[in-house]
């Protein structure tokens, strides 16, 4: 009895050291998300992870009892760091992801007691719980993931922790769960190419969803907020991020993926350049503020080339044009030093356009299947995707319009 009081005393100290942590870094910002995370317990959620040992170049399993967890487990449960928890063919297939990004992740959500919510990639059931502690008794929670034994896993370990009112559903999230419908909100937690129609049919009218949408290659998921009206699907970036690719019916061919990206840029780089503009030091990820106008240039990279991204520029067959870390205004050139050339054109365009943010970008979506087809204009690029097409404009001075 005594031991199990120390267990939790312990486990209670590690939890609140952690939320100050996250807090510290300022992705929890309100009541609502820093209350959530101070009830939920990361570790009744995870009954094993696999930690990425450097000098094996590869994974190893640490098994964790969520009724008598290790310190060691607890101190890496209790830190923020994403932890991968399936993996298949040697690559992580599912996790339970960063909790910086997570908080900021419902931040943006805006969850309010007595909503609806719908999450598309369950995982560990990490986020639904947190969600489930915003939305409150009278609110609801679906989660959906691809993965049968993540869903039996996540069922049960939810239940025991006491969030037997979450609905976690085995299926295609490209689906969604119409069965729950209309959402208040709707978020994807896992990165996607594409956003479903039922999605947006099972959106509620004043609703928005939070989907990490892959521009260019994979891993590059800056998050856009989505609305309806009668009429249009739109939406905003709000905020960067990184997600391990979604599976099913959505994971259409991979422009690049990962490994094309790490092969474009092995081997030594030919020659470090200028970056034409000047956008400081690329490296600080710990300090967003300093990343803005990197973020900026980056995101107009992927809107204007499907080869760009927030590292720079890859092109599977000749080489890649990335930002050097650490070094302010450098670029390292590898493979074809000709790429350099178009990577400097689409720099000077950005600057041209007055080096818009992020928050500058306006969003529209129609279905590929429908009449309505996007207008042609100045300083619009069309995204074609296999449901939809995007269509990211630069805002007007006076267009503040937000769901
Ligand atoms: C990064 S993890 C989600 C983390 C999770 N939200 C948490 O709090 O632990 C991504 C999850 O998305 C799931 N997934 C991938 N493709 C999917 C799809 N088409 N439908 C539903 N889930 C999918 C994966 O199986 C994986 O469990």
């Amino acid at each position: 009895m005594k031991e199990v009081r120390i267990l939790e005393k312990r486990i209670r100290e590690l939890l609140d050291a952690y939320v100050d942590d996250v807090k510290a870094r300022a992705p929890i910002k309100s009541e609502a998300v820093e209350r959530a995370f101070r009830r939920v317990e990361r570790h009744k959620l995870v009954e094993h992870f696999f930690d990425y040992r450097e000098e094996r170049e590869g994974f190893e399993k640490v098994s964790v009892d969520p009724a008598r967890p290790s310190t060691d487990a607890l101190r890496t449960i209790y830190s923020d760091s994403p932890l991968m928890t399936r993996l298949s063919g040697g690559l992580p297939s599912s996790s339970t992801s960063q909790p910086a990004l997570v908080a900021q992740m419902l931040e943006l959500l805006e969850l309010t007691p007595g909503q609806r919510g719908l999450e598309i990639g369950a995982g560990t059931g990490y986020n639904a719980a947190l969600m489930q502690e915003m939305v409150g008794e009278t609110g609801h929670v679906t989660t959906i993931d691809i993965q049968e034994d993540v869903v039996a896993q996540t069922r049960r370990l939810l239940r025991a922790a006491g969030y037997d009112r979450i609905e976690v559903i085995a299926r295609d999230g490209v689906l969604g769960c119409p069965e729950n419908a209309p959402y208040d909100r709707i978020i994807a937690t896992v990165g996607c190419p594409d956003i479903s129609p039922s999605w947006t049919d099972q959106l509620s009218e004043g609703g928005f969803m939070l989907i990490p949408l892959q521009h260019g290659p994979e891993g590059f998921d800056p998050l856009a907020r989505i609305w309806k009206d009668s009429e249009h699907v739109l939406g905003r970036f709000v905020g960067s991020s990184g997600f391990m690719s979604i599976q099913g019916e959505l994971a259409s061919e991979q422009k690049l993926s990962f490994a094309d990206q790490k092969q474009a840029r092995t081997g030594v780089s030919l020659a470090e350049l200028p970056l034409p503009v000047s956008v400081g030091i690329w490296s600080d990820l710990d300090r967003p503020e300093r990343m803005e106008r990197q973020f900026a240039l980056g995101l107009f990279l992927a809107i204007a080339d499907e080869r760009g991204s927030w590292s720079g520029v890859v092109e599977k067959a000749r080489g890649a044009c990335l930002f050097a870390r650490g070094k302010a205004d450098k670029v390292e050139v590898y493979g074809d030093v000709s790429l350099y050339d178009e990577f400097v054109q689409l720099c000077q365009r950005w600057e041209r356009l007055g080096s818009p943010a992020m928050e500058k970008w306006a969003l529209e979506f129609f279905a590929t299947n429908s009449d309505n087809q996007p207008p042609e204009g100045e300083n619009a690029w069309v995204i074609p995707r296999e449901f939809t097409i995007e269509v990211a404009r630069l805002r007007k001075a006076n267009d503040d319009s937000s769901c």
